[in-house]
């Protein structure tokens, strides 16, 4: 079974249809899939595909994007919500400097928090990280103790062997098949297979032959084949590995 470990199904592009796809899972082969949040709104609508969807789970935070909306007492609903036991991790949480559509200071500051929080409730963070490499690594190694996976990880060798010395899971997308992926592909040659993870980023990031279409979480198995070909391995047992990663980093039984 496949693992899809980061797929927005609260996404408004989900409403017509979600129903009739989450019903196709399992017979593709989706054993399991993270919901993580953007605010606090999509953070309860996640949570409410959870409640209906055996198989899904969910993550509360802020994403960077919306970290400047942020209410006074959102850390407080964030408790709440990481209360539910469908609730396996803090996020999406981090840092964008490409779109900033929040002011910097107040993305750190948020993320920040919600750092805090995760290792308050004892939960992984999912991290959003884009063209902040620096003050992300800078703002980690501040808050010890954190665990967690980089989701859509795109960057360099380089990077990523800080972030796995600092214990952090890399997250994959349909990005690994991009005709540009020659530096994500090293990564993924050359990282630990105990910890990687796979995900769709569902609406977004379809993989090729699907790119620009949107992205679902019956596309995750082309990421798995196209790591199962940089790696040498079958489909099947990076499928195999990336469930169990899975697991352990939302601490599943
Ligand atoms: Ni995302």
């Amino acid at each position: 079974m496949l693992f899809d470990t980061h797929a927005h199904y609260d996404d408004e592009k989900f409403d017509a249809d979600r129903g009739e796809l989450l019903a196709k899972m399992r017979a593709a082969g989706v054993g399991l899939i993270v919901d993580p949040a953007s605010d606090i709104a999509s953070a309860k609508k996640a949570q409410a595909i959870a409640r209906e969807y055996d198989f899904v789970l969910f993550a509360a935070g802020v994403h960077p994007h919306e970290a400047a909306g942020a209410a006074e007492a959102y850390l407080e609903e964030l408790r709440a919500l990481a209360a539910d036991p469908k609730c396996v991790a803090v996020g999406e949480i981090g840092l964008d400097y490409h779109y900033d559509f929040s002011p910097r200071d107040v993305q750190r500051r948020v993320y920040g928090e919600q750092l805090r929080l995760a290792r308050e409730l004892d939960k992984p963070v999912i991290v959003h990280e884009r063209e902040a490499v620096a003050d992300n690594l800078d703002i980690l190694k501040a808050h010890p103790g954190v665990r967690g996976v980089i989701h859509c990880y795109s960057g360099s060798w380089e990077t990523a062997k800080i972030l796995l010395d600092m214990g952090f899971y890399l997250g994959f997308t349909g990005v690994v098949t991009f005709k540009n992926a020659r530096r994500v592909l090293e990564v993924v040659e050359k990282m630990p297979l105990e910890r990687m993870v796979i995900e769709t980023d569902s609406p977004y990031m379809a993989p090729v032959p699907h790119r620009g279409e949107r992205n679902s979480s019956l596309f995750v198995h082309l990421v798995a084949e196209k790591i199962a070909e940089i790696r040498g391995m079958s489909a099947g047992d990076v499928a195999r590995v990336t469930w169990e990663n899975g697991k352990r980093l939302f601490d599943l039984s």
